[in-house]
């Protein structure tokens, strides 16, 4: 009720014109608030985890091939949805995660344009590209996308929603009114799972159908790897039985470095996504397993346009609610509610995970991925990233950079006079002030550790092949 009260006061004080849009909001929101109050505790039961049916899961290597003439009808189908609401703060940038350059100059959103566009003109299609923003990122990505005028590629945006953060202890919004701009942090994207009613709500979903689309292949902007798959759209446009398959996730085999992905399983009926956040406490290292759970969700979705136009007018969607703590500068505790496209997956008909190869799981997180995909492990063809054929194997390197001179996409770009040749690296481990030259070759396990108040320069031309080097070593 005080929450309803404390909405109901900002949206008086905006006017006229502003009311109706916040309105939208706050009732998403008073919705989430309000399965957050009555959800106590694990959303779902251990024992009742069932194991996957044999039809649950697909091999990618199973799907056929479309023949040339076939695609062209196909993509006419299509819509490509990056999410696209979050900053690039965890790797020290400001604005849009995707205008980071992370490879030859180009950022993410240059390559997924470079990536349709090269797919349009091959196929004589018109896939246009949908870019979800938030309050965060729109103005930015608005000026950026200007300069793709003329490119053959349409490039639609819809903001997703802009929720009030609310205060640990009162449970109240930490906003006075609704002037986002003013205060910043009072505000917060809520979490990707916001996409579809924000889609519905922007009116592009019924445009779409409209125009006789009829699936959306969805992913995060920072996976590199999620490039449209012909093979994948095929599979979803001849469905065997007259059951179509309104959502796929795809999945790829779990290392011991993804143990905290969303996983499927089977449960009263229906295929869905398990958090490690849903997990009761004692089944944390089931959870883990890779043996248990072999699988992880990649956030490559593909999904039905007219089922999220039924699941929305229903109002089935009920993904669920994560609780996101934050302790924001100004010393205030606050929490954000926010929802996971994946978690819908159990409010379709027709779910399927497909088990896809490794390549399309390429997401960069921290400074150590953006090494690896500027490296020459990978080179780049119309927007795609292929692995070198030179690697010996389809693995990636496991890489460590210390959070203290590393972390940061400048800071990190300023210790490396070149990316060093990475083609047989097995593992590496780089802490404390280390620089790089030019042309400097790592191999197999290179561990570089220079102690607090040490430096360390690797010469130019230097070839570590399974070296510990420590100490102080200036050039
Ligand atoms: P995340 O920041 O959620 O990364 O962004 P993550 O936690 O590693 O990945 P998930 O959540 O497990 O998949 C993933 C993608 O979702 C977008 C980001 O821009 C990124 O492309 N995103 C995230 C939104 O569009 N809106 C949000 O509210 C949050």
């Amino acid at each position: 009720v005080r929450l309803q009260y404390e909405l109901e006061r900002m949206l008086q004080r905006l006017p006229d014109n502003q009311r109706e849009v916040f309105k939208v909001q706050f009732d998403g929101f008073s919705k989430l608030y309000g399965r957050f109050l009555q959800e106590e505790g694990p959303s779902m039961n251990w024992d009742r985890i069932e194991k996957l049916p044999d039809d649950a899961v697909r091999d990618y290597g199973t799907l056929p091939t479309p023949t040339t003439e076939e695609i062209h009808t196909m993509l006419d189908k299509l819509v490509v949805v990056k999410l696209n609401g979050g900053l690039g703060t965890s790797m020290g940038c400001r604005g849009p995660k995707s205008v980071i350059p992370v490879r030859n100059d180009l950022t993410f959103l240059d390559l997924t344009v470079q990536q349709i566009e090269h797919l349009n003109k091959t196929y004589k299609a018109n896939v246009p590209l949908v870019l979800m923003n938030s309050f965060n990122t729109d103005d930015d990505t608005q000026k950026i996308i200007r300069k793709y005028k003329g490119l053959q590629v349409d490039i639609f945006t819809f903001n997703q929603s802009c929720y009030p953060r609310i205060d640990r202890e009162s449970l109240l919004p930490i906003a006075k009114d609704c002037e986002v701009e003013n205060d910043l942090e009072a505000w917060y994207p809520p979490g990707h799972g916001d996409f579809y009613e924000s889609f519905s709500n922007s009116g592009l979903l019924k445009k779409f159908v409209e125009q006789g689309r009829e699936y959306c292949f969805m992913s995060n902007i920072d996976n590199l790897g999620a490039t449209v798959d012909l093979n994948i759209i095929n599979f979803l446009m001849h469905p065997n039985s007259n059951k179509p398959t309104e959502f796929v996730m795809e999945m790829t085999t779990k290392t011991k470095a993804d143990v905290k992905g969303g996983t499927l399983i089977h449960y009263e009926n229906k295929l869905r996504l398990l958090e490690i956040a849903q997990v009761p406490s004692e089944h944390v290292d089931d959870f883990k397993s890779v043996k248990t759970f072999k699988y992880f969700n990649t956030n490559n979705l593909w999904v039905n346009l007219k089922a999220i136009q039924r699941v929305v007018e229903e109002k089935s969607l009920n993904m669920e609610v994560i609780v996101n703590s934050k302790h924001l500068a100004n010393g205030m505790n606050i929490i954000q509610l926010e929802t996971a496209v994946g978690a819908a997956m159990k409010c379709f008909e027709g779910g399927l995970g497909i088990i896809v190869p490794r390549s399309r799981f390429l997401p960069v997180k921290k400074t150590s991925d953006l090494l690896l995909v500027m490296s020459n492990l990978y080179s780049l063809k119309n927007g795609s990233l292929v692995m070198s054929p030179l690697r010996m194997f389809p693995t990636t390197p496991l890489v460590k950079l210390g959070d203290n001179h590393f972390a940061k996409v400048k800071e990190f770009l300023s210790r490396f006079a070149t990316i060093p040749d990475l083609l047989e690296l097995d593992h590496l481990t780089v802490s404390g002030d280390v620089t790089f030259g030019r042309k400097v070759s790592l191999k197999g396990t290179v561990i570089i550790i220079a102690n607090h108040g040490d430096r360390i320069d690797i010469p130019s031309g230097a070839q570590l092949e399974n070296k510990i080097v420590s100490g102080n070593l200036r050039i």
